[in-house]
């Protein structure tokens, strides 16, 4: 949620910033700028309502310098317009900041900068930051903004520049992830790594209270005080090519797309064919830990709550042990009970949602032990987890996640097999059941055949402002993420319900003009589905109905019918969404949006 970038060094200052800022375009996509320095101590600002493309319209061709800072804004604090796009600048104009995040205590900030004198142009919160360390600033920068972030209350990702001080960017971090990037006579701070990738691959994940100033020559990382930090340089493994369309036209299509080979990633190395059951590098557990488990908790956001509430299922199911999925946001106000021996698992794609991680903070506070799922490699959940499983994805950069959802789906598989195996399920199980998961990438593959189908129904269906999506057992919250799919792309009003409940109420939804998407896998509820599709066709409800290959009956019923393949039915929740993530797409381009930056949305939603 806001990207920020700042570099210095011997490129094109401005054509980076921009670059980066486009990489990071998923992160806030409202408003955009740049700040841009030279070795005369001029700052230019220049900065835009709208996406990067808009930015770009503005900058002056002959806009130079040898460093500078950039911000994409997800706008949290005042509306969005040219005036609240950051970067911002102090009364004088010689210091600019670009913050993500958000300062709690501006008003009062505010308040005591104004009866000193400064005059604020924005009406955001991150406005005092520039402000503040105008009257800090007495010839030291890194001094300046290490005094400031002691009065902010609230997170923050913040990178610094002075006019009087050119060739140098401070940045701060508490909250809002941000990450030193070092390559060969430049520098970069930014707050994802897919904004400096095409540059270095050398990077620092910085933690909170941190400071850290950068010059082209090199960095001094400290701890908000004096003390100098030797941190370990990680490197990133993530492609230059991963993080372009690669012949697709939207991020969103290639990452469904990518589906069989992300899945795969998502379990190589992780299969015990000798044992029949699976293994983790970092889940910091002993076996006899995992056998003295007795509860699993699954804590995530949006569709990771969804591959979560799947995973409680089949947990429970399976492995045959106690299983819950909880929205983060909630159970973190609720004040949970932590039993013991019960084992959290925080789920998170980008491993910054804040709903999430200040629930598991929540939870480790109260002396949990707290696993996490994630695909961003060095993001704060796995680094603040007590260990936990990497879903290698892969970037996902459109904002609403595909691929993703089957790899957590694919790492919570597998960790079903290794607690079943530990518990009651044989050896010959433990192999049929690998021999399934194993099939799952060439049978996503045949699924995504479905496409240019689901393109004609998504023509069709389009035009219906209202959806049901339903399905029961392990496809019930799969239902639950094809409406979600479709609202946050489409913009379609869509809900999700478990198909029996539609007769407790959203049957009386039910009209030719209120379609239902029907999940209808060969497993034992599939005679109960069928019945309620019934129940919604005797009311002139449309159907569409996703189904088994071969199964006629459904297809006799419904009005149109997405076949997938056949496969063991434990594992039609991977089969089912893909066909689901397809429809919303086809929808929000028949209906002419975004895909990959829907309305109101942004990947790494790093507020509360
Ligand atoms: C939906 C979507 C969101 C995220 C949610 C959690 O397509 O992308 O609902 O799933 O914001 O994000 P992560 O998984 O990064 O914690």
């Amino acid at each position: 949620m806001c990207g920020i970038i700042g570099y210095c060094g011997p490129g094109n200052t401005v054509d980076i910033l921009v670059e980066a800022l486009k990489r990071m375009e998923y992160r806030g996509y409202d408003s955009a700028g740049i700040a841009v320095g030279d070795y005369t101590g001029t700052l230019t600002v220049v900065k835009r309502k709208g996406k990067i493309a808009d930015l770009q319209k503005v900058i002056p061709s002959t806009l130079n310098g040898s460093y500078g800072i950039g911000h994409t804004r997800w706008a949290t604090h005042g509306e969005v317009n040219d005036i609240n796009a950051h970067p911002h600048l102090n009364c004088a104009g010689d210091i600019a900041i670009a913050h993500n995040g958000i300062i709690e205590n501006y008003a009062a900030l505010k308040g005591k900068l104004i009866s000193e004198g400064h005059v604020f142009r924005s009406e955001t919160d991150s406005e005092v930051i520039a402000h503040l360390v105008s009257t800090f600033y007495e010839g030291d920068l890194e001094l300046a903004v290490k005094k400031t972030i002691k009065l902010l209350k609230g997170t923050y990702g913040i990178v610094c520049i002075h006019a009087k001080e050119p060739n140098k960017i401070v940045g701060a971090r508490n909250g809002s992830p941000l990450i030193l990037g070092i390559g060969n006579k430049e520098m970069f701070l930014a707050s994802d790594v897919t904004a400096m990738i095409a540059y270095t691959k050398q990077v620092i994940y910085l933690e909170d209270g941190n400071v850290v100033t950068i010059t082209p020559d090199g960095y001094k990382l400290t701890d908000g005080t004096d003390k100098i930090l030797d941190r370990k340089i990680d490197y990133i493994s993530w492609e230059l090519q991963e993080i372009e369309k690669d012949g697709y036209t939207h991020f969103m299509e290639k990452e469904i797309f990518e589906q069989p080979e992300s899945i795969k990633r998502a379990m190589q190395g992780r299969i015990d064919k000798e044992y029949m059951t699976a293994k983790f590098g970092g889940l910091n557990m002993t076996n006899r830990e995992l056998l003295a488990v007795e509860r699993i908790k699954i804590i995530a956001a949006g569709t990771s709550y969804h591959a979560g509430l799947v995973a409680s299922y089949l947990l429970e199911s399976v492995a045959r042990i106690p299983a819950s999925a909880e929205l983060a946001s909630e159970l973190r106000y609720r004040n949970p009970i932590v039993e013991r021996n019960t084992l959290y698992f925080a789920v998170s794609q980008s491993g910054e949602t804040a709903d999430t991680l200040y629930a598991m903070r929540e939870l480790k506070r109260k002396g949990a032990r707290v696993l996490g799922i994630c695909n961003v490699v060095g993001s704060t959940i796995p680094r603040e987890s007590d260990g936990g499983i990497y879903i290698h994805s892969g970037p996902e950069i459109a904002v609403a996640s595909t691929k993703a959802f089957t790899s957590q789906l694919a790492v919570f598989y597998l960790f079903t097999l290794l607690i079943a195996r530990m518990r009651d399920m044989s050896y010959e199980m433990g192999k049929a059941f690998i021999q399934h998961l194993e099939e799952l990438p060439q049978l996503i593959a045949k699924t995504l055949q479905t496409n240019s189908h689901v393109k004609n129904l998504a023509k069709k269906y389009s035009i219906y402002p209202n959806f049901l999506f339903l399905g029961r057992g392990l496809n019930y919250p799969v239902a639950l993420e094809g409406a979600l799919k479709l609202k946050e792309i489409s913009y379609i009003h869509a809900e999700g319900y478990s198909a029996a409940e539609i007769k407790h109420g959203p049957i009386a939804l039910i009209n030719e003009n209120t379609p239902s998407v029907f999940l209808v896998p060969d497993d034992m509820l599939r005679e109960k589905v069928i019945s309620n599709m019934k129940e919604v066709k005797a009311r002139k409800g449309k159907v569409i109905a996703l189904a088994v290959e071969g199964d006629e009956e459904v297809a006799r019923i419904a009005d149109d019918c997405i076949f997938i393949p056949s496969t063991h039915e434990l594992l039609y929740p991977f089969l089912m969404v893909v066909p689901l993530q397809l429809f919303a797409y086809h929808c929000a381009l028949e209906l002419g949006h975004n895909v990959d930056q829907p309305r109101n949305l942004a990947k790494s939603v790093t507020v509360e």
